[in-house]
């Protein structure tokens, strides 16, 4: 029988071996540990923010003027208004049939879309993000050699690029516009693959994603949504809700109604009665010890304002200092937003405050 004799060196080998074996072990289950409880983590982190249906969003009944059919009205639409106005349907929410969309027609907004995209992405908003824009801009690039090209064309097609990659913005093209103003408006019935879109105005900063993914999603359903005029600075149209639908495309179409005066007639838009979704900076001009909680909680932050040409621009110092608001929270607030979106600018686009020429 041989019995396995053993040095005490080899004993201490042994042990130390064994000793190394198990600390490398516990080592190895603690690290993965952490990695999973990280993955979670980040998992967690990465998922989209879904927000719940809030008791407080509804819209008002539409049709606040008569309901006789207008002048640019047609028995088919109203068909579609009432239609919609019978429906109470509060589905399960599919995101994939919701989309903030934005509409851009000069080389100048492009860059106000795109911070209005990242914002929503930042903030993890579910539903998904579409941005309008000229077919022109699409074509120009074969003409592009020898022609004189827009020289805004290089920086509109980076931001465009970076958009699609970074924000996981659709980018698509619209036919011919009109006018500058209000191009192509009608378009947005035109999203058929959507059941609903979000338009809201720019320049703004978002701050809440998830309460405007929420007004997207439990709104009640009707052919054309706008904001009730409740606080100065905002205009009824600085958000829009359309229910898309082939028909009601067409209906505007047909009738060349482009802009939101003639659509809004032809619609009978419903209002939505909540006001604390957007607020505008124009506003703080008239506010005496706003709140500032409050003002920064808002979800929208929407630059109107009377005194300055935009939050894009540099104006001359002393034009700032005459434009700021007199009371002292207001003026904090104010500047402070005006520095945010300055900074969310250069973050974004990478473009810098552009030079006002008066
Ligand atoms: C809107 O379009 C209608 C015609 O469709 C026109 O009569 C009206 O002047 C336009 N309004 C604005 C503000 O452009
Ligand atoms: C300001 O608004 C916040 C959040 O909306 C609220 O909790 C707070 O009570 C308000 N403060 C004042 C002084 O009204």
């Amino acid at each position: 029988m041989a019995k396995l004799l053993l040095t005490s060196g080899q004993v201490q080998v042994l042990l130390s071996s064994a000793f190394v074996a198990a600390i490398t072990f516990f080592l190895f289950l603690a690290g993965y540990t952490i990695q999973q409880r990280s993955i979670a983590d980040l998992k967690s982190q990465l998922k989209p923010r879904i927000p719940v249906a809030p008791h407080s969003i509804s819209a008002q009944q539409p049709l606040s003027g008569p309901r006789h059919p207008s002048r640019l009205f047609n028995p088919e639409q109203n068909a579609i208004v009432s239609e919609h106005t019978d429906s109470q349907q509060q589905p399960e929410v599919d995101w994939q049939k919701l989309a903030h969309v934005q509409i851009v027609t000069t080389h100048h907004d492009v860059c106000s879309t795109i911070m209005f995209f990242g914002d929503l992405a930042r903030l993890k908003s579910p539903a998904r993000r579409i941005l309008l824009f000229p077919q022109a801009w699409a074509m120009e690039k074969q003409a592009a050699k020898h022609d004189l090209i827009d020289p805004y064309m290089d920086i509109t097609r980076r931001l465009l690029r970076r958009a699609a990659r970074r924000y996981n913005v659709e980018l698509r093209t619209v036919a011919a516009i009109a006018s500058k103003e209000d191009i192509g408006l009608a378009s947005l019935w035109a999203l058929t693959d959507l059941e609903r879109v979000m338009l809201l105005r720019t320049p703004g900063l978002v701050q809440d994603a998830e309460a405007l993914d929420a007004m997207l999603a439990y709104t009640k359903s009707a052919p054309m949504t706008l904001l009730q005029q409740q606080a100065s600075g905002l205009a009824p149209e600085d958000l829009i809700l359309a229910t898309s639908a082939k028909e009601t495309h067409r209906v505007l179409t047909t009738n060349a109604l482009q802009n939101i005066t003639s659509i809004s007639s032809a619609l009978h838009p419903a209002y939505l009665s909540s006001s604390n979704i957007i607020a505008s900076i124009g506003a703080l001009h008239e506010a005496s010890q706003p709140n500032k909680t409050a003002f920064l909680e808002t979800p929208y932050i929407r630059f109107d304002d009377p005194k300055l040409p935009g939050p894009e621009w540099e104006v001359e110092y002393s034009r700032v200092v005459q434009a700021r608001p007199e009371d002292k929270d207001a003026d904090w607030l104010w500047t402070k937003m005006y520095g945010e979106f300055a900074g969310r600018r250069y973050d974004v686009c990478g473009l810098g405050l552009e030079v006002w020429r008066e």
